[in-house]
């Protein structure tokens, strides 16, 4: 079976601004794969550009063995995408948000779905509140439950835990292990390197660049001791810029 994901030399440009620069990696199929790196780095392109939401300059993107763009289509149903900056509808009650998006994705009968992602988000006793009104930590967790109701094999999630609270973001990990263990595969993008020693394997970026692509253990490691992975960041970022 092919990669879960594969990009090979992609080159995406804004005018001037190389948003990624021959970037190549691919992300195997039960993966709990980290795309690291800070403001710029070009993770939210990287991930448009797996949706087929934008189209490389250069080199080739490959999401379950398809072409994003070109093959939309067969890939959208397989695919559940959390933008950066996701939107819920705040007049909407959880219920109601829930519905919104099984129609967008055309899912006839999502009840029992609905009511099983409910169950493992702990949203269940709340799915008559307003959007607007659930805490920052409960927002996340029904916006992934959006991304959720038409049953992808691939999650694509952008930034998904910057700005919530520490209790929160351990409580969506812990949700993230158990769409694991029934074999999703997941993306996600984050600036939080702590973040990354969670993932099976890492891609760091920085301004458009790969500055490696590896386990976690394996990049801490290779210097022959453990050490923190902001350590190896520092260092590759700093062999960089001397190159
Ligand atoms: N629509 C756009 N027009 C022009 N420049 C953009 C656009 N989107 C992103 N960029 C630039 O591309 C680079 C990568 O951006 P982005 O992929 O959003 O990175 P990240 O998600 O890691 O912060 C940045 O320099 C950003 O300013
Ligand atoms: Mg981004």
């Amino acid at each position: 079976m092919s990669a879960a994901i594969g990009l090979r030399g992609v080159v995406k440009r804004y005018g001037a601004t190389r948003a990624l620069d021959e970037v190549t990696f691919e992300v195997g199929r039960g993966e709990m794969f980290g795309l690291i790196g800070s403001d710029g780095a070009g993770k939210t392109t990287a991930i448009r550009l797996m949706c087929g939401l934008l189209r490389a300059d250069a080199g080739e993107v490959r999401t379950l063995g398809r072409d994003p763009v070109g093959e939309h289509h067969r890939i959208t149903a397989r695919v559940g995408y959390l933008s950066q900056r996701f939107s819920l509808y705040g007049d909407l009650t959880i219920d109601e948000n829930i519905a919104f998006f099984a129609e967008v994705h055309g899912v006839g009968d999502y009840r029992r779905r609905r009511d099983q992602l409910l169950e493992m988000t702990q949203l269940a006793p709340f799915r008559a509140r307003l959007a607007d009104r659930l805490s920052g930590g409960m927002k996340q967790k029904l916006a992934l439950v959006c991304t959720l109701v038409h049953e992808p094999e691939l999650l694509l999630l952008d930034e998904p835990t910057t700005g919530v609270d520490p209790v929160s973001r351990r409580e969506f990990w812990k949700l993230l292990s158990e769409f694991l263990a029934q074999g999703i595969t997941i993306l996600m993008s984050t600036p939080y390197l702590d973040e990354a020693e969670r993932c099976t394997r890492v891609a760091l970026l920085h301004e458009g660049r790969l500055l490696a692509c590896d386990d976690p253990t394996t990049l801490r490691s290779a210097a022959g001791q453990m050490v923190p992975l902001e350590d190896v960041f520092v260092n590759l970022l700093a062999k960089q810029v001397a190159s």
